[in-house]
């Protein structure tokens, strides 16, 4: 029992960064946020500091239709956005989603442009709309670098696609030539404006409140845009950017720790055993401790480590959900949701193959904890880097961060230890958090419509 009680201890432990590592970090990403600014440092910088030519946000003034489009993880979503003008502005929405599966993910690029094509042909057919051409907002949640304002490129593929050929190749060409293969017989002229996750929202709920120059994901990835004064954004070069007014950057902050090491001291062996069994190996390590696609991984990975140690549970089933990749984030919202009891705990465990008793119930509460507060902690190291940058160029005003993303909304504790930690690490700031109204529609239509 001692040896066991110093096992989960030591897990923890490792997992428990105190306030001045926090701020160490912290100060090491916003380190980071000049090196990609700057034009001699850009090419070796960790953070991409992707322009996104959004110079503005919306005013309330925005009319029109719009077809949002949304792809980032498992699901593809189309939204057909109404956007109604001040005084009684008022955005409608009518969506579907539809499953982007594995092999689709994974395949070849004109094979996943077509489905999405297919998909849009569907919902068209739906609403009786064929002949209508609308513009479209595509929210295409992955680095992408914009070469003007028509030219987006796909940098590097994350969060588990790997189709092939979309690399270095041009978003909004690949989706119009696949409109055109599917479409030929009406002559489409498609207008389409690619917006990164993170910008649609920051967009969408600065339409709300007026105050906002942050936009947050927290899901299956974790990236963070904010509104840089353009006089700072040497990266550029001296021919694409004015020297007034602020534009909208995505920081693609999953990056961090890439290159630098900066997050090796706090690395643990789950962290390391996570990337080198992920697709994308050696990138977007701060991304891999904190989102949604590997937070149930970690979790999981403890679990069975304790396990072969002989110091987690009674019996575990060869098929239980330990085993078959299944241990998703959502059984960690779930085990720490703040209704649930032991005793359905262990049912809950039980139903996926695992007995346990009370004592490894406590420790699984314990390590779900553990990984989720290192989580938010190291979430808000970046917030507050980022909000510090923003303080440097506008004064001490008020900040809101526009916040959307599975683990934000439904994981039971990740939001209030976000905020608490971003509030201890930097009281000086006055920084709000606002859930958005989906960014990824409303926000890719209002970027298109402004
Ligand atoms: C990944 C992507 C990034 C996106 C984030 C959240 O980090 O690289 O573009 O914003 O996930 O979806």
């Amino acid at each position: 029992i001692y040896i066991f009680v110093l096992q989960v201890d030591k897990v923890i432990e490792a997992f428990t960064l105190s306030d001045e590592k926090l701020m160490h970090l912290s100060t090491k990403l916003f380190e980071q946020l000049f090196k990609g600014l700057g034009q001699a440092t850009n090419e070796e910088a960790e953070l991409k500091m992707l322009p996104s030519y959004v110079t503005s946000t919306p005013d309330g003034t925005e009319h029109g239709d719009f077809l949002a489009l949304d792809l980032g993880g498992t699901n593809f979503r189309i939204i057909l956005v109404k956007i109604t003008p001040n005084p009684n502005s008022n955005i409608q929405m009518d969506n579907q989603v539809y499953s982007i599966s594995h092999k689709l993910m994974t395949g070849t690029g004109t094979k996943l442009f077509d489905h999405l094509v297919n998909c849009l042909w569907d919902f068209l057919v739906e609403r009786d709309m064929m002949c209508q051409l609308l513009p479209i907002g595509f929210t295409f949640s992955f680095p992408t670098r914009h070469l003007g304002i028509k030219k987006t490129i796909l940098v590097n593929w994350s969060k588990g696609f790997t189709a092939s050929g979309v690399v270095g190749e041009d978003i909004g060409q690949l989706l119009n030539d696949a409109i055109n293969r599917k479409f030929k017989n009406f002559e489409l002229k498609i207008m389409s404006t690619v917006v990164n996750d993170t910008v649609g929202t920051m967009v969408s709920c600065a339409y709300d409140h007026h105050e906002t120059c942050m936009g947050l994901i927290v899901g299956t990835g974790t990236n963070m845009c904010y509104m840089e004064s353009q006089s700072n954004t040497e990266m550029l070069g001296d021919n694409f950017r004015s020297l007034e007014g602020e534009m909208c950057i995505n920081t693609e902050w999953g990056a961090f720790g890439d290159n630098s090491g900066s997050l090796d001291e706090v690395k643990t062996s789950y962290d390391i055993a996570i990337d080198h069994n992920s697709p994308n190996q050696g990138e977007h390590i701060y991304e891999k401790m904190i989102s949604g696609m590997y937070m149930g991984e970690l979790v999981r990975r403890i679990i069975v480590d304790l396990s072969a140690k002989g110091e987690l549970f009674q019996k575990v089933d060869e098929h239980s959900i330990l085993y078959d990749g299944g241990f998703s984030t959502a059984f960690v919202s779930q085990i720490l949701q703040p209704n649930i009891d032991a005793t359905m705990t262990m049912e809950y465990l039980r139903s996926f193959g695992v007995t346990a008793n009370i004592d490894d119930v406590a420790k699984v509460k314990k390590i779900c904890e553990a990984v989720s507060v290192r989580a938010a902690a190291l979430c808000a190291v970046g917030v507050v880097a980022v909000a510090r940058k923003i303080e440097k160029n506008r004064g001490h005003v008020r900040m809101v961060v526009g916040v959307d993303g599975s683990v934000y909304r439904k994981h039971p504790t990740f939001k209030n230890v976000l905020i608490d930690t971003t509030r201890r690490l930097a009281p000086e700031l006055n920084i709000g958090f606002e859930v958005s109204t989906d960014g990824s529609g409303r926000g890719a239509a209002l970027v298109a419509a402004v």
